[in-house]
């Protein structure tokens, strides 16, 4: 949710800035905007639209070896030139970039209005460079000012300001993510990792309270307190290449297709000798657990899911709860219970609150996470990753399965320590057959006819999803993706409450794509009855299922264990949703009003 970026070195910053931004622009793409300072003043070009848009309206070329830049998904007023980033104080000396919400910009607004700054947005951000401004001139330096200034803010914040006449960049960090980019001659400041990967890979992920100053040859980082600290510097094992997007029409397709990869580094050294692995989670580790809850958002939520079904099933009291309801929704929480929050970014807001709630009320926490060093990582008891490398489409496709997977494994890691579960009875069959999975997937991405079926159905009136046991979590994460990217109505249900209702709106114009993964009895027989009254049936399953048969159309998965059917299932919906969305001319990495990673409740 709004990407920021901020660089300093000696050679000219403002090519590093633009293609830092596309690389953030999974968090927002609703205007853009760089500032740079270059010995004559600081100079800001910004506009509504991407940085694509921003890339073409800068006609002179802006220079200078310092300057940040951001690209915004809309909280505060409209996607206007005015309301884009960066922004500057009265006289245009201080600009400043933003990633959060500011609680009480209203009566800073009102306070600094009356001293006589002059406003040009709507945004709750602009408070911060009329704050900087200020304290300014009663501060020892601008170091200070800015201290004061994140002192006066209520909210979240990740912030990077630059200042007329200074070789800095201030940067300062609450609640929204922020990590340093080391090399050897430049320093970068960013949301996320992929903004300064092309450059380097050693960083340093900071903490809330922190406040940065990068200078040409060096940084200081000071905490809450204004005491230096040493934040660790780790490595990032991504590839830069993972974070771009090859030959690939567009990243989506790329992650579709890379799943087998991801897919081989979330297994990786986690099943031996027939038992699940985990380093951070050694045995004994979950002894005293009585009750799991699971918390997530979006295609996240679908995953935890299928986790929790099961969870479930080798007999562990389980929950899983939409993060955004969790306060009035979550069951009892006590000692005995552990949290697991399952967040591709680790950062989105409504899953952190449901953690910290949780955390209140007792309960250890656990996150599952793809970003090491987000803020869900470092704030739960602890972390484990599911390495599916980096995700850029703002539709997840490879991290879908990447969490199901882990969620698989975690599942057997708790089961064998909770005194009363009782593992799976074939867990060892589904073990030994996961290592398969990643060749399972290549063979659907080889062989799938999703493309022609995407052709054929395109223009319906509606989309309905079914399954039921794991298929129920697939078919609700079919249907997200395909109105996220097509922009057409689409719903998923648990196979057996078509007849409850959604029958109504079933017609000859509404396929309806039944998700058959072998461990269920009834989907065969719900997506008859829609049959019956007329909806064409596309059939997602393995080749000899009976449903395969009775459906007008099958999208075949090769035989597996059920646990893993649903997830080849999900693959070949990912590639029915990118087609029709292709057909359809969507913009497929970028869907209207939508960003990958929601830092706002
Ligand atoms: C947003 C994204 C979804 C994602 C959800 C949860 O809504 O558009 O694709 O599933 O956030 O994100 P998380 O990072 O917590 O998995």
């Amino acid at each position: 949710m709004c990407g920021i970026i901020a660089r300093i070195g000696h050679d000219d910053a403002t090519e590093t800035l633009l293609s830092g931004l596309e690389n953030l622009e999974y968090r927002g793409y609703d205007s853009a905007g760089i500032a740079v300072q270059n010995g004559s003043g600081v100079k800001v070009r910004k506009c509504s639209g991407e940085v694509d848009d921003l890339k073409s309206s800068l006609e002179h070329q802006l220079h200078g070896n310092i300057g940040i830049g951001h690209t915004r998904w809309s909280t505060h007023g409209p996607p206007t030139d005015e309301n884009a980033h960066p922004h500057t104080d009265t006289a245009g000396d201080v600009a400043v970039v933003h990633n959060g919400v500011i609680d009480n910009y209203d009566e800073l607004r009102a306070e600094l209005c009356e001293r006589g700054h002059e406003f040009d947005s709507d945004t709750d951000t602009e408070v911060i460079p009329h704050l900087i401004d200020e304290y300014r001139a009663t501060a020892d330096d601008t170091e200070h000012a800015v201290r004061q200034a994140v002192e006066t803010l209520e909210g979240s914040y990740a912030i990077a300001a630059i200042v007329d006449g200074e070789e800095r960049v201030y940067a300062a960090r609450n609640g929204s993510p922020l990590v340093l980019g080391l090399d050897d001659e430049e320093w970068f400041l960013a949301s996320d990792v992929p903004a300064f990967l092309d450059y380097t890979d050693e960083v340093i992920y900071l903490e809330d309270g922190d406040l940065v100053v990068l200078e040409p040859d060096s940084y200081r980082i000071t905490d809450a307190d204004g005491t230096p600290v040493d934040r660790p510097v780790d490595t990032v094992d991504w590839d830069p290449e993972d974070a771009g997007k090859g030959e690939y029409d567009h990243y989506m397709l790329k992650e579709i297709h890379t799943q087998p990869t991801a897919l081989s580094n979330t297994i990786e050294g986690r099943v031996e000798d027939g038992a699940v692995a985990f380093d951070a989670l050694p045995s004994g580790t979950f002894t005293d657990v009585e009750t799991v809850q699971f918390v997530a958002c979006g295609t996240s939520y679908h995953a935890a899911m299928y986790g929790a079904q099961l969870l479930r099933s080798a007999g562990v009291r389980t929950e899983v709860v939409r993060a955004s309801e969790y306060e009035t929704m979550a069951g009892p929480v006590d000692d005995d219970t552990l949290v697991v929050a399952v967040t591709q970014s680790g950062e989105t807001a409504d899953t952190l609150q449901a953690v910290r709630t949780a955390t209140e009320r007792g309960a250890r926490s656990l996150a599952v996470t793809n970003v090491v060093g987000s803020t869900a990582a470092r704030e739960a008891d602890d972390a484990i990753y599911i390495r599916a490398g980096p995700e850029v489409g703002v539709a997840a496709t490879k991290t879908f399965s990447s969490q199901a997977v882990t969620l698989a494994l975690l599942t057997q890691r708790i089961a064998a320590d909770v005194p009363t579960a009782t593992p799976l009875a074939d867990s060892e069959t589904m073990l030994e057959s996961l290592a398969d999975l990643p060749e399972h997937v290549e063979t659907v991405i080889e062989t799938t006819d999703a493309e022609a079926l995407a052709r054929e159905f395109h223009n319906s009136d509606s989309y309905f999803f079914i399954g039921n046991g794991l298929g129920h979590s697939v078919a609700l994460e079919g249907a997200l993706k395909f109105k996220e990217i097509t922009y057409e109505h689409a719903e998923g249900f648990a196979a057996g409450e078509l007849k409850h209702g959604p029958l109504a709106l079933v017609t000859p114009e509404t396929p309806v794509f039944a998700v058959a993964t072998g461990d269920d009895g009834k989907t065969k027989t719900n997506a008859i009855e829609a049959q019956a009254r007329g909806a064409p049936i596309v059939a997602v399953c393995p080749d000899d299922h009976p449903l395969a048969d009775a459906a007008d159309t099958h999208l075949s998965i090769p035989e597996t264990h059920p646990v893993w059917a649903g997830l080849l299932a999900n693959v070949q919906l990912q590639l029915v949703s990118y087609h029709a969305a292709d057909l359809l001319d969507r913009p497929i990495d970028k869907p209207r009003n939508l960003a990958k990673s929601v830092t706002v409740e």
